[in-house]
């Protein structure tokens, strides 16, 4: 029986250790979503070559890091289709194709592609593959005709260059492409425990890899409201990293929190401890899946190809479709 379900597309780049801001956002966000959608999840690593392609050395492995944790936080290849993005020569050919009828002006307006040559100012981004990123995530979407895309805020702007390449296709050559819209991820950012945004290149981030001991020395260096110095001030959570993540890891306690740190009567160093028990209890889970997925890379290469033969089933069939349209058949 054809599955009716709505069809979901996300991926995720591979250019470091998957953090504990991937695990409240993209990935239990994904794990959920499983039943509900006809889900297609991939590494993208394609796409981490776009700013790391001077030294590509490393992609592989985060790519084989980032598939462990994605099995570890629940994402289950028997219910959903997921894959490497370099397995499926299929995206690199609709991305090729899209690429002829896309203005180099719509690309140069996205937002990120202007901020994110400014802030790695220490990379050079003037490449070709770099401007044509949101191309190459249209053909990921549309190898499978997703109607979903669930991404956080920053992807907005790209999911709307799909949108227009949509309607530029069908125009052109035909209706063969819904238009995708994304579904925005639920959870608000954690920050680092610095309060920067969590990222490798700040160097602040919380990742499932770290175990119990780093867990707690990043809780102790987590930053709390300036202003409540001593046990008895009055305080913020809102300025307050530690209460951002008592919000994601201690639901059940949140409320209590907030109450008590606004009357004074809640000190930090308290805060701090009544933390660590539930994040501990949620992460602990997913790290020791991690390791053990780590230890038999070998099981995550079947999985992943397993996962790629599934997908081009899909991606197969929509290229038929494409070269059809386009009369290159
Ligand atoms: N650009 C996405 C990110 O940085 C990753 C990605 C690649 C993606 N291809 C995709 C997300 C397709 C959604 C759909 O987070
Ligand atoms: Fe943050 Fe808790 Fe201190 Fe309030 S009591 S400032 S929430 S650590």
């Amino acid at each position: 029986m054809a599955d009716t379900r709505p069809r979901v597309l996300s991926g995720i780049r591979p250019t470091g250790p998957l953090h504990v801001g991937h695990l409240v956002g993209a990935l239990s966000n994904w794990a959920a979503m499983q039943d509900k959608y006809e889900c297609f999840f991939m590494i993208a690593d394609w796409h981490a070559l776009t700013t790391h392609f001077e030294d590509p050395s490393r992609i592989r492995e985060f790519a084989l890091e980032n598939t462990a944790c994605l099995l570890a936080s629940g994402v289950d290849p028997a219910r959903s289709t997921f894959f490497r993005q370099s397995d499926l020569v299929e995206h690199a050919e609709l991305h090729l194709l899209l690429s002829m009828m896309v203005p180099v002006p719509w690309l140069e307006r996205v937002p990120t592609y202007k901020e994110t040559k400014e802030q790695l100012k220490d990379r050079d981004l003037s490449s070709y593959g770099f401007l044509g990123y949101p191309v190459l995530q249209a053909a990921d979407i549309l190898a499978y005709k997703a109607v979903l895309v669930p991404v956080g805020e920053d992807q907005v702007a790209h999911l709307e260059v799909t949108r227009e390449i949509v309607r530029r296709f069908n125009h052109l050559y035909g209706e063969v492409f819904p238009e995708p819209k994304p579904l925005l991820t639920p959870t608000p950012r954690l920050p680092g425990p610095d309060r920067r945004k969590m990222s490798k290149s700040y160097g602040n981030t919380i990742e499932l890899g770290h175990d119990e001991n780093q867990i707690r020395d990043s809780v102790k260096r987590m930053f709390t409201d300036p202003a409540k110095i001593h046990l008895g001030d009055k305080g913020h959570p809102e300025d307050c990293v530690v209460y951002a993540f008592h919000g994601a890891f201690n639901p059940a306690g949140v409320t209590e929190v907030d109450r008590t740190c606004r009357d004074g009567s809640r000190g930090c160093v308290d805060c701090k401890k009544s933390l660590l028990g539930p994040m501990w209890e949620r992460l602990k889970p997913v790290h020791e899946a991690r390791a053990r997925y780590l230890q038999d890379p070998g099981r995550i290469e079947t999985i992943l190809a397993e996962g790629a033969r599934k997908a081009r089933e899909v991606a197969g069939a929509t290229m038929k479709e494409v070269r059809r349209a386009m009369k290159l058949v």
